[in-house]
């Protein structure tokens, strides 16, 4: 087949994702992450990747949000990303595992001062009645925390792996006859490749 991608999808994600980096004003790691109700009701929302290697593309986030009680009743998702300065888009899809709790810690404690707070201060998803009711669990959080402790993770701040099953790269051509490539994990844990109709 006529495919200028390589044949490791991963390797060919992580090439464009650098590239991205040299070119995006901002935020080339940033993907809309779609979820699910287990009767199917989706919603999906942008989050920073923080890893793409073998084991799957990971993020970090508060596993009672609205997207975290989503992956616990059906804990599969889609990911898209789009990068203007490339003309490309990638989306993958497959099952979500959460991080070993060693790997959430490690996480959390390489995040600098003011974000470990964050984390502590924020029913992420949740009603807030007011901007000051934060900003007050913050300055209560930095008095219990000064800078010098070791602030414990949060239980709820973890991290979520996709498992990707089917990944599919993007290439911008004119007159919109664009070049499509779909990887498909097949039974021998192979990826199958095909292209698609733009
Ligand atoms: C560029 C960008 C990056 C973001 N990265 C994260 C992230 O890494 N983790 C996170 O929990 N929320 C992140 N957010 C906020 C989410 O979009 C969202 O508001 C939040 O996670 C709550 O989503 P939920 O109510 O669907 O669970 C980011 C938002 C933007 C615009």
């Amino acid at each position: 087949m006529d495919n200028p991608l390589s044949n490791d999808p991963i390797k060919q994600f992580n090439e464009w994702l650098n590239l991205a980096k040299q070119s995006e004003i901002n935020d080339a790691d940033a993907m809309a992450v779609a979820t699910a109700t287990k009767d199917g009701k989706p919603s999906v929302r942008m989050i920073l990747l923080k890893q793409a290697d073998d084991r799957g593309f990971k993020f970090h986030t508060n596993c009672e949000s609205q997207k975290g009680m989503e992956l616990t009743e059906n804990p599969q998702a889609a990911l898209c990303f789009h990068w203007k300065s490339l003309r490309k888009q990638v989306r993958i899809e497959g099952d979500i595992e959460m991080v070993s709790i060693d790997e959430a810690d490690e996480y959390y404690a390489n995040r600098p001062y003011n974000r470990k707070i964050g984390a502590h201060a924020s029913a992420q998803s949740r009603p807030l009645e007011s901007r000051k009711k934060l900003e007050c669990r913050i300055k209560e959080l930095e008095q219990q925390y000064p800078e010098s402790a070791i602030i414990p993770r949060p239980p709820y701040w973890v991290g979520y792996r996709v498992k990707p099953k089917r990944i599919e790269f993007w290439m911008d051509n004119p007159d919109r006859l664009h070049d499509r490539f779909v990887y498909i994990k097949n039974d021998n844990g192979n990826w199958d490749i095909t292209r698609l109709y733009p």
